[in-house]
């Protein structure tokens, strides 16, 4: 068997697609553009590439784009006066503070000064306790996204086990959470979980989220399951030269794909998704915070 491998990039840009339709509508409607704020501190290379992505993917959502730099010696309180202005102003409709923050900076401190109103990535402490309560809210997308390729993957998730592997506040917890929310059975498992293997070959849908490269083998995974990877990793790559790397996942794709039933590829499965669902969420802050409703296209005068 060769898994067939769900296409998260073809599934962002479809999102995005209708995310720019209805931005256009809103924008005919109201006469203004939703604004995603985010906040850079530091030089984290990572980070700049994932914030240089956020932007323009907003950007080409016909959304606002705004962007506010601050070195990596700026104090919490720089931090926490900036993201407290942004939940003021009237013309910010979601606040990204891009996550890691330096080690001064407490980034429990940073987040929940974002209006949850505005908590386009779902982390504040009224966000998650909402998704907790299943409360309608803003959702973290990361996990957000990997019950959306599940779902492009199978239809109806009802009854499915997933087993998430981590239990970071910002995928492992929220996507067990999610998962629920669509009456499937949920096992967090985690560095501390014992014959770890075995666990995940009990699921039905599997979710590594746990940052170590290729380290879900394929004998962990039943026949025919779901794999949704959210690693991303840069590991060095010498058969592409000296001095090159490549991204791979948490999972090892050569054995996975040849026993999973469907798998998300590193790059271009959950990695394209969080930023789709960053754009909805934008879109979505702005709808609720606003009272904006999108029209419906098809009841516009031809
Ligand atoms: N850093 C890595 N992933 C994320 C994310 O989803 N949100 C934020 N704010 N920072 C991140």
């Amino acid at each position: 068997m060769t898994a067939h491998h769900i296409d998260g990039k073809a599934l962002s840009q479809h999102v995005q697609d209708e995310i720019g339709k209805a931005t256009a509508l809103l924008k005919e409607a109201y006469g203004k553009t939703p604004t995603l704020t985010v906040v850079l501190v530091g030089e984290d290379p990572a980070s700049q590439v994932y914030v240089r992505s956020k932007i323009k993917a907003t950007e080409a959502c016909g959304l606002h784009s705004l962007e506010h730099r601050l070195p990596a010696s700026a104090s919490e309180e720089m931090v926490k006066g900036l993201v407290r202005d942004l939940s003021q102003s009237d013309d910010v409709d979601g606040i990204l503070v891009q996550l890691p923050l330096p080690d001064h900076i407490s980034s429990h401190a940073v987040i929940n000064a974002i209006a949850p109103e505005k908590d386009v990535d779902g982390l504040t402490e009224i966000s998650a306790g909402r998704l907790a309560l299943g409360k309608p809210g803003l959702h973290p997308c990361t996990p957000t996204g990997c019950v959306m390729l599940a779902k492009q993957a199978l239809g109806e998730l009802t009854g499915k086990h997933v087993v998430i592997i981590g239990r970071s506040i910002l995928v492992g917890r929220p996507a067990a959470q999610l998962f629920l929310a669509e009456n499937c059975t949920v096992t967090i498992a985690h560095s501390k979980t014992d014959d770890l293997p075995a666990v995940c070959r009990q699921a039905d849908i599997l979710v590594p989220a746990v940052g170590r490269p290729q380290f879900v083998q394929g004998d962990w995974i039943k026949p025919g399951a779901t794999v949704i990877d959210v690693g991303i990793n840069r590991i060095d790559a010498p058969e592409k030269g000296a001095g090159k790397t490549r991204l791979v996942g948490d999972v090892d794709f050569d054995s996975a794909q040849a026993v999973a039933g469907h798998i998300t590829p590193v790059p271009g499965g959950v990695g394209p998704m969080t930023i789709a669902c960053l754009m909805r969420n934008t879109l979505l802050a702005a709808c609720a915070r606003r009272g904006w409703q999108i029209p419906d296209p098809q009841n516009e005068p031809a």
